[in-house]
């Protein structure tokens, strides 16, 4: 069972390793590296949790036992006043396919209904179908596909999850 927590910055060195880890796994299968993607979580360094935080946007985490096993960013969009966009979701490997990843989804999608948002925005690798099967179940749709960006070694796809509904499988 996951537990929802917002960590302050006591924990952002711990939610810097989920997103190492989690994003890790990524790596590999996608030939990213710090030259073709040095954005990517893998590679941030210790203080951009917190630049990020001050955006302003909410950092969401799930506990189990006590440790930080995922976490994600959601805020308003900067270009649609309407959206709010979900970023940098990550579980760690040893702690996945139990939920906390919709659980992270859940409540990002929650916040963003509250704040009056009527769209959640979300990028994601294009060619991980995997991955946009899951949002797919759980109620995104995607809006544009296959976009390629400087020097990213993948497309991107752009999905949106319309906030009258909330996620479900
Ligand atoms: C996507 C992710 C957050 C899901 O976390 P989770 O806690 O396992 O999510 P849930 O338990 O709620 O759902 C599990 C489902 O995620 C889907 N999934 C998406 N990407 C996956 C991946 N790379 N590996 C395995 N399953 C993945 C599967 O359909 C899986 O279903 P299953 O458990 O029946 O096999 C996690 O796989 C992850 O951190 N991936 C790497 C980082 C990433 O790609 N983040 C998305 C950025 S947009």
């Amino acid at each position: 069972m996951c537990e929802l927590i917002e960590p302050g910055p006591d924990r952002y060195d711990e939610c810097l390793q989920v997103l190492r880890d989690g994003f890790g796994t990524q790596v590999d299968e996608f030939g990213i590296t710090p030259e073709n993607d040095p954005d990517y979580p893998c590679f941030w360094p210790s203080d951009r949790i917190a630049v990020l935080v001050a955006r302003p946007t909410v950092l969401l985490a799930v506990e189990q036992e006590g440790r930080i096993v995922g976490c994600c960013f959601v805020g308003p969009s900067r270009r649609d006043a309407g959206a709010w966009t979900l970023r940098h979701l990550a579980v760690a490997p040893a702690s996945r396919h139990r939920g906390c990843g919709e659980r992270l989804v859940t409540e990002a999608a929650a916040r963003a209904s509250a704040a009056g948002a009527r769209l959640l925005r979300i990028g994601i690798i294009g060619e991980n179908v995997r991955l946009s099967d899951w949002y797919h179940r759980l109620g995104f749709v995607t809006v544009d596909a296959g976009q390629h960006y400087g020097s990213l070694p993948f497309s991107v796809d752009h999905l949106e999850l319309a906030l009258d509904r909330t996620p479900s499988r």
